[in-house]
């Protein structure tokens, strides 16, 4: 049952493996399969007419906003803003009248962000609520219910709520851009079958579990680890840093690969790991830049990326974890997938309790 182990050592463990299956459960509520359109459950609300987004969360919800944040501006051409659920509140947000504000939880209860959606609704904004639990709190306050079916997660560290968020929002994100007509009939229907691919793409990257396991001692003895990424899979690399701090206690930051060399690139030297995010793309040389630099300064790279970016980027990473090659669209979904496992093996080799990492708690119902 969900509630066991299995032959699992850790609930995470479980929990990782199980996102081919249950992001699969959640895109059969938001897709057809028949047509290869977009249907969300009881929306009545027109969402044509949302001049403005608003996204607020907390934690690893918080990057799965941050995510969306590239998708809905992308393919909706909606403005987004988004904020950390502590913030939000208290900095005076400008909330437009007929503004979306979505709300984003696996438990549905965080304080914090349970403040900002009855802050927003006093205020007149349409409640949308991407949550996994649907007897929760903000489950009941919800205008727009959008549930995430990952099923109960027990390891305080989310990782099937998130990918689960994301199949979610990015649902959302192509039903806005249709409905807004920025998306053709064939685009969505492209679209939906590059979701629909992801399932057997987050099975290809759950393959890889044995290399990372084998390269997770390069990791441990870390004090510090830079991530990077950029593009909508920079918020990646902030969730990686954050999966790391949260079960191993190894310091970590998550930067946006570009942004490096105006800060962190001072703590680089042959102590400190930087894992690059980069799927193979129009970006991906200065993202090959980004590494020389590191490389220059005698840092070791561990390079999560597809066959053809491992190999552009050539000899002189630590390491490389091979992704299947996939559509920009599923790859924070699919490289989500790498990075939790690293964070795992990690921890596993440190010897923490994974499943209850000291002072954290997996619902956070005080502010
Ligand atoms: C806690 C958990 C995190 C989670 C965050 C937000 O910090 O340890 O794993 O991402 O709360 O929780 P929520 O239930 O609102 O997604």
């Amino acid at each position: 049952t969900a509630t066991e182990k299995g032959n699992y050592r850790h609930f995470m463990q479980k929990e990782i493996f199980e996102q081919p299956t249950v992001v699969a459960q959640t895109l059969g509520s938001y897709l057809r399969r028949d047509d290869y359109s977009v249907a969300l459950p009881q929306f009545e609300f027109d969402i044509s007419s949302v001049r403005r987004l608003t996204i607020v969360a907390c934690g690893t919800s918080y990057y799965a906003g941050l995510v969306a944040k590239y998708w809905f501006e992308q393919f909706a051409r909606v403005p987004v803003d988004i904020d950390v659920a502590s913030e939000f509140r208290y900095r005076e947000p400008v909330l437009e009248e007929g503004g979306l504000a979505i709300f984003i939880s696996q438990s549905g209860e965080t304080a914090d962000t349970l403040a900002a959606l009855r802050h927003c609704k006093e205020e007149g904004q349409t409640i949308g609520v991407v949550v996994n639990v649907p007897t929760s709190t903000m489950a009941r306050e919800a205008d727009l219910l959008l549930p995430t079916h990952a099923g109960p997660e027990i390891g305080v560290a989310s990782t099937k709520a998130f990918t689960c968020q994301l199949a979610v929002l990015a649902a959302l994100a192509a039903h806005m851009a249709v409905k807004r007509g920025l998306m053709s009939r064939q685009d969505e229907m492209g679209v939906v079958q590059h979701l629909l691919e992801a399932p057997a793409c987050l099975n290809a990257a759950l393959d890889h579990d044995d290399d990372i396991a084998a390269m997770a001692h390069l990791i441990a003895p870390a004090r510090d680890v830079l991530y990077l990424g950029r593009g909508q899979d920079y918020p990646l690399a902030l969730e990686g840093a954050l999966k790391l701090k949260e079960i191993s206690y190894i310091h970590a930051e998550g930067y946006a690969s570009g942004e490096m060399k105006h800060g962190p690139i001072a703590l680089i030297d042959e102590d400190v790991p930087v894992v690059v995010i980069a799927p193979s793309g129009p970006l991906f040389e200065k993202t090959v830049s980004n590494m020389e630099e590191v490389r220059a300064r005698g840092g070791k790279v561990v390079l999560i990326s597809d066959a053809k970016g491992i190999e552009d980027a050539g000899e002189g990473c630590m390491a490389t974890i091979e992704m299947p090659q996939v559509h920009p669209l599923i790859a924070p979904l699919v490289y989500a997938i790498p990075v939790q496992l690293l964070a795992y093996h990690v921890a596993v080799v440190k010897g923490t309790d994974v499943d209850q990492p000291r002072n954290l708690a997996k619902s956070v119902t005080v502010e």
